[in-house]
């Protein structure tokens, strides 16, 4: 069976051309005795949507608050967009856009005063606060409570105002804080769709969350735990690292013999790593759970193995993993349980 190591695991390679927005090194930090961020090396490139993705506990806030400059690391080394940010914390909190897990608004400011006071605050002229708050009005679908008081929005209200008060000055560098906690599903697709836009307009985003399928969106994840990332990849490589490559289920004819493992012996071995389960169902069909580099490419490879064999494919179909497997996989070993 293939095994896995169980420190960071790091595929993305082919990113090696592309600039870093963030980088972290051995970054560590300690509350008294407890360890919130230990030994965290993480990579965020620009023009991506990176989800840091982790339980209750992780550390995800503790190191978000380290980026911002906003809590001194424990020791470790963090630059943004080249800038050192523990010798310059200020230069930094004014080039992101940067929502907290609780952000605060002004309840006795109406929608508008909130996003013109955090206009003001980043020195935007009057004519671009306003230009600038009407269009993200728009895009949140926000224009119609602008006169209303944000204390008196509701909780999926607020969150949107949150949201683009952190976006008031055009930050070339989003970092979101558990944006979704608490918001229903429409309107945490809608904020997706608000993130992918952003990203194609050329932004770099780091977004914190514990929802697994809304990382599904992102372009790359890190899978953090007890303050250390356990594996960073899209959601399609995170899910391979669980067996090494794609699960394939087969539902097969026993042929002329009972199935034997050779029978699926290609001339190309490489293509098959992993035999899971070999399973008779009946006098006449076997089952077989192979791990393969690539499901469409192999399924064909494996077809005419078999064929020669004079054992003919009844089924065959991926077997999903998912990103909730994965997580738990790579970050205690428990493998998922496959379909009976
Ligand atoms: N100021 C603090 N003093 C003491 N312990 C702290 C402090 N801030 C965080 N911690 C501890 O550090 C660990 C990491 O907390 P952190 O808030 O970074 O986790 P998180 O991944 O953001 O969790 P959540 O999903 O609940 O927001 C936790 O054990 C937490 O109790
Ligand atoms: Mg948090």
């Amino acid at each position: 069976m293939y095994s896995f190591n169980l420190s960071t695991i790091i595929i993305g390679l082919k990113r090696s051309n592309m600039e870093l927005m963030i980088t972290i090194r051995d970054l560590v930090k300690r509350f008294g005795t407890i360890v919130a961020v230990n030994h965290l090396n993480m990579d965020v490139y620009k023009g991506e949507i990176y989800a840091l993705l982790g339980p209750n506990g992780a550390g995800k806030t503790t190191t978000v608050r380290m980026i911002m400059g906003l809590l001194k690391p424990t020791s470790g080394k963090i630059i943004v967009d080249d800038i050192d940010v523990i010798k310059h914390p200020n230069i930094v909190k004014k080039k992101v856009g940067y929502m907290p897990q609780f952000f605060s608004l002004y309840s006795d400011l109406t929608v508008f005063e909130n996003l013109d006071f955090y206009g003001r605050i980043y020195g935007l002229q009057r004519e671009v606060r306003l230009k600038r708050i009407r269009e993200l009005l728009k895009i949140v679908e926000l224009t119609k409570y602008k006169d209303v008081l944000a204390g008196n929005l509701s909780g999926g209200l607020k969150r949107r105002l949150g949201l683009i008060a952190t976006l008031i000055h055009d930050p070339k560098l989003i970092i979101l804080d558990e944006p979704t906690a608490g918001v229903d599903p429409p309107l945490r697709r809608a904020f997706w769709k608000l993130f992918l836009r952003l990203r194609d307009e050329g932004k770099t985003i780091l977004v914190t969350t514990h929802y697994m399928d809304e990382a599904e969106n992102a372009d790359r994840i890190g899978l953090i735990s007890q303050g250390k990332l356990k594996a960073v990849g899209s959601p399609r490589e995170i899910k391979r690292m669980v067996y090494g490559g794609d699960l394939m289920r087969l539902i097969v004819s026993n042929g002329h013999s009972s199935f034997n493992s050779k029978d699926i012996h290609l001339d190309d071995n490489d293509k098959i790593i992993d035999v899971i389960r070999v399973r008779r169902l009946g006098d006449s069909k076997t089952e077989l759970i192979l791990v393969v580099k690539d499901f469409g490419s192999t399924l064909p490879s494996i077809s005419s193995a078999l064929q020669r064999r004079g054992i003919s494919i009844l089924l065959a179909e991926p077997l999903p993993i998912t990103l909730e497997d994965a997580f738990i996989a790579l970050t205690t070993g428990e493998m998922p349980c496959l379909k009976n």
